[in-house]
């Protein structure tokens, strides 16, 4: 299999990305040719960015999987689709065939089916990353379900919270999952979130870690049970549900700043033809290589680059169930000399964390087999960039800048492997079908080179967000409405003399902690919901290794209690109300916050105090108590 729309050259970059600006219908149903569908579109796109309604493809029918894996099995069913490296690396590592995944999807479909599972239904998936996660999520789509997968990462009450916004009766699971020395007992994780949702009525488990776990009888049944009964009844087979290219694919819960995580919405048409187009082109995959992305699939990341994506290619894709220094800072190393991996795509807060331990784990590796890396998440600072290209590639890989989000679907701006030049921090250019603008406060366009402004986007491309599951309205407020007639991106960038575009990081109040979204009003509800917490804001801060770390400024009801111990209350909050991933790294006490007359925090003083500038803390004479500044200044920690 070769990959017809592969762009080859800067040339052919700049004529391609030319043609899909002049014709974007005729660019994108070029491409669209070359899939599978059961029926063809009558319209390549209808849209407008007021309401928004975006529809890629319409009239046209498809499954997804039938592109991911019916359509390989001729040419590519023995080739391996899935690598997996388990945790430990004692314990065997499996491949799957395309056959083999084949196989597996059906029979898990047909256990969804069993199980009452119906087309449109929503299937929360809360597992850690074993090839069960990928086939669930390929069995869901299979039927025409709707997947909904949470990072491991998460506590109860945001399962039950995502579960209660989507209306999941269904919930597939792990009894635990391996994470380095760590064992989570995912499915007690579960079990708690339950006592909140009554309307769930199967949960499908793994076994992984056997660990106790508490099965309810007619509620809860065991994964390998499931796949018995349907082999028993010998249905191997299970036919992919025909879909409209705009019926919904799966919801992905993500932060905004606001303190309610948004489902966003993709469908299945436009976001297979943009994961698979971006694959291809930013990495420049060629037929038979092993890709390695290290994200979770919990992450849009691992959405588009582990599963559908590299799939949809006939792609060898592999798995990682564990962390990347356990049992020491060589595992990423190992991995890619085991398996002989060309592309490893990873996250600049990896890159970071491994550049700490020095050069010793990775001098101990050849990674010859490597010819393209590639970073996703967050900016990448210019140390750790020349470190991954001197350390890890050689000097000979290009590395790809991946920028993109939850909300694109697939990398929208990005250098392309051996195509178009990388320079450290620079996402550089758009992808053919890509029409980034920047803009002023005031929605002016900045026209121009070497100017800064918000980033949006002004045309649809085939894979972005359709709206927020069960509520539209917010899907307009949140990215359309900031401005006329654009996506807004939440994020700021720069543009050079070249047309290169740097993304310099968020204008709103989102943080980006290792390359987790988090929305600083999620965090300060939690704290809040301490008993002993009167208020509190929450602010980003430069962290050495995770980019931004969290900051949060804490009033407490009563000042004479211990404040060691309160700091660990108020993590071990944060952590049951949202995640571990949303822990605080520093809790200031303070008596009052800075505030205008109107009452509005002045995030600004906050912080610039984080990130240790407290000469230049700017005009403070529109606030309520000036003196607050001077005590917060004073407890810096
Ligand atoms: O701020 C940008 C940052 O991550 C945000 C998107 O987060 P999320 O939806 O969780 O998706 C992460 C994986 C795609 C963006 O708004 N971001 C992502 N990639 C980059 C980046 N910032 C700078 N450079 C990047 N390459």
């Amino acid at each position: 299999m070769s990959y017809p729309y592969q762009i080859q050259s800067r040339e052919e970059y700049d004529s391609v990305y030319q043609k899909s600006v002049a014709d974007p219908e005729g660019f994108w149903s070029d491409i669209a040719g070359h899939f599978y569908w059961r029926k063809r579109w009558d319209k390549v796109l209808d849209w407008n960015f007021t309401e928004p309604d975006v529809k890629w493809f319409s009239g046209a029918k498809l499954n997804i999987t039938e592109n991911c894996l019916d359509r390989h099995l001729g040419l590519l069913g023995n080739k391996p689709a899935i690598i997996w490296e388990p945790n430990s690396p004692e314990e065997h590592h499996r491949m799957l065939t395309y056959r083999d995944l084949h196989l597996k999807v059906m029979q898990f479909a047909n256990v969804l089916k069993n199980n009452g599972v119906t087309k449109g239904d929503r299937v929360c998936i809360y597992m850690g990353m074993v090839p069960e996660l990928a086939i669930a999520v390929l069995a869901c789509a299979r039927i025409g379900a709707i997947h909904s997968v949470i990072f491991g990462g998460f506590s109860a009450q945001s399962i039950a919270d995502r579960l209660q916004d989507a209306n999941a009766k269904f919930i597939v699971t792990c009894d635990g999952a391996f994470r380095g020395n760590k064992e989570i007992p995912l499915k007690s994780v579960i079990d708690d979130a339950l006592v909140q949702c009554k309307f769930v009525e199967k949960v499908i488990v793994l076994t992984r870690t056997r660990t106790p776990v508490s099965m309810i009888k007619g509620r809860d049944v065991w994964w390998e049970d499931e796949i018995k009964k349907v082999e028993t009844q010998g249905n191997a087979d299970c036919p992919a549900e025909e879909m409209d290219a705009e019926d919904m694919l799966f919801i992905l819960y993500t932060s905004g700043s606001t303190g309610k995580p948004k489902g966003v919405v993709h469908t299945c048409g436009g976001y297979m033809v943009y994961t698979n187009y971006s694959f291809i082109n930013v990495f420049n995959y060629q037929p038979g290589e092993i890709f390695f992305c290290t994200a979770d699939i919990g992450w849009i990341t691992g959405h588009s680059y582990i599963v559908y994506g590299p799939l949809s290619a006939g792609a060898t894709t592999l798995m990682f169930e564990g962390v990347p220094t356990w049992p020491d800072a060589g595992r990423f190393w190992d991995i890619i000399d085991k398996y002989k991996v060309n592309i490893f795509y990873t996250a600049p807060t990896a890159i970071r964390s491994l550049m700490g331990y020095g050069l010793g784990p990775v001098q101990q590796h050849k990674l010859t087999s490597l010819r393209v890396l590639g970073t996703v998440g967050e900016p990448i600072n210019e140390e750790a960039w020349n470190w991954f290209h001197e350390h890890i590639g050689k000097s000979k890989c290009p590395i790809v800048d991946t920028w993109w989000q939850t909300e694109t679907g697939g990398i929208l701006i990005s250098n392309m492997a051996n195509v178009t030049p990388g320079i450290p921090t620079y996402a550089t250019y758009p992808l053919p079908g890509v029409q980034p603008v920047l803009l002023d406060e005031q929605g002016g366009e900045i026209t121009g080179n070497n100017v800064t402004g918000n980033l949006c986007i002004k045309f649809p491309w085939p894979g972005m967000i359709r709206t927020t599951y069960g509520d539209h309205e917010r899907c307009r407020t949140n990215y359309f409405a900031t401005y006329e007639n654009q996506y807004f991106t939440g994020d700021g960038s720069f543009r050079n003399e070249e047309g290169m575009y740097r993304i310099t990081g968020r204008v709103d109040d989102v943080l980006n902690v290792s390359g987790h979204r988090i929305g600083t009003a999620e965090v300060e509800n939690a704290i809040n919901m301490h008993a002993g917490v009167v208020e509190s804001a929450v602010v980003g801060y430069p962290h050495e290794i995770k980019g931004q770390g969290i900051y949060a400024y804490v009033i407490l009801n009563n000042d004479q209690v211990d404040k060691e111990l309160f700091k660990k209350d108020i993590t071990a909050t944060v952590s049951r109300i949202i995640g571990p991933i949303a822990k605080p790294d520093k809790i200031q006490f303070v008596k009052g916050l800075p505030k205008t007359r109107s009452g509005k925090i002045m995030r600004r003083i906050l912080r610039k105090v984080a990130e240790g500038e407290m000469e230049n803390l700017g005009d403070t004479s529109a606030l309520l108590e000036p003196a607050v500044v001077q005590e917060i200044v004073k407890g810096k920690l």
